[in-house]
């Protein structure tokens, strides 16, 4: 039973909806809305109070860029904690290449550092109890019908990992739909990797699945965000089917696999070869190069190497 969660970016989006879920079920007695902007994050407090009548929500601020700011926030977490949603992330937008003071890019560090901060910090303080959600995507195995394309690394070493972080992997041509599976794929090992250091946890890894109504497309170029917004979601993926779902039903995932036992510790979850939505499925029965244990401990190794 899951009676206390930490959610990272849980003012907007599928986090936020993740904490309403969670809030709405008997046995949650405390879920911490962790976020960067202290406003953001009070409105959303006092719209998650009001539609579920709980009084449970506790607001902790730290930028998931930023080790020291997270590290910091862990400090205001007195007690130990059942569950954290690792949902903090996106494609980030303009600045997505811009190199933070970790060495990561944006990209990386905000699909990444803070999460992993996080949980070393949670761990080290013996204050996570259960279980670790990492939040991945199906642009890792890849979507065929959509020409989003498998990732395939060379090596899957150390140091390719590293340069997908900092972003050196992609030369002059950083295209961050590109580079946001790499990065996905790469925060999905090193959970995976986790799994197999920390058995008394379980570390599960789930994608949302297409999922409208989160502010997701706002980091988006104007034309790809109009034809998401306009075209895509509301015409072109209804028709091809399994393709895309309203919010509930992406932040369910996430409440289902952090609950359910049924849900396994090392493995990640998402919707069926070359589809968005519909049945969870574990990837690795054909994505094989995430069952690669070396390929796993490598992604947690170059992580560590931006974590001072
Ligand atoms: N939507 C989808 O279809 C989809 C599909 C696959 C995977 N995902 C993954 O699902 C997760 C949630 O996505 P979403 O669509 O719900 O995105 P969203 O609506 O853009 O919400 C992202 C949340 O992360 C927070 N955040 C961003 N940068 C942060 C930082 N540096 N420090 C702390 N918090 C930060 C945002 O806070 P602010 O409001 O302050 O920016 C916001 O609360 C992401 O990891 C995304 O990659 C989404």
């Amino acid at each position: 039973m899951i009676e206390s969660v930490l959610i990272t970016g849980a003012n907007a989006g599928l986090g936020k909806e993740t904490a309403r879920q969670l809030a709405l079920r008997q046995e949650t007695k405390r879920v911490i809305l962790f976020c960067r902007n202290r406003a953001r994050a009070a409105a959303a407090k006092k719209e998650l109070e009001e539609n579920t009548g709980k009084r449970i929500f506790e607001v902790v601020i730290g930028d998931v860029t930023d080790a020291d700011s997270v590290r910091r926030a862990v400090e205001d977490i007195r007690e130990p904690i059942d569950a954290v949603v690792l949902n903090a992330g996106g494609v980030v937008g303009k600045a997505a290449a811009n190199s933070t003071p970790s060495g990561m890019n944006q990209l990386a560090a905000t699909n990444i550092l803070g999460n992993v901060v996080l949980v070393d910090e949670l761990i080290e303080r013996d204050n996570l109890r259960k279980a670790a959600l990492a939040v991945s995507a199906e642009a890792v195995p890849g979507v065929k019908m959509l020409g989003v394309k498998r990732v395939l690394t060379s090596t899957s070493s150390v140091d390719e990992f590293t340069a997908v972080l900092d972003g050196s992997y992609f030369g002059k041509k950083f295209v961050a739909l590109n580079a946001y599976s790499y990065v996905k794929y790469a925060e999905t090992m090193w959970a995976l990797s986790m799994a197999r250091r920390h058995p008394r946890l379980k570390f599960v890894v789930v994608s949302p699945g297409n999922t409208r109504g989160t502010q997701a497309a706002e980091s988006l170029p104007p034309p790809m965000r109009f034809m998401l917004n306009y075209v895509m979601m509301p015409i072109v993926f209804p028709l091809m089917g399994e393709m895309v779902h309203p919010l509930d039903v992406g932040a369910k995932r996430f409440v289902d696999a952090i609950s359910d036992e049924r849900y396994k510790s090392g493995v990640f979850y998402a919707s069926k070869e070359g589809k968005l939505s519909g049945e969870l499925v574990d990837q690795s029965s054909f994505f094989t190069d995430l069952k690669n244990t070396s390929f796993q401990d490598n992604a947690n190794e170059a992580i560590h190497r931006f974590i001072r």
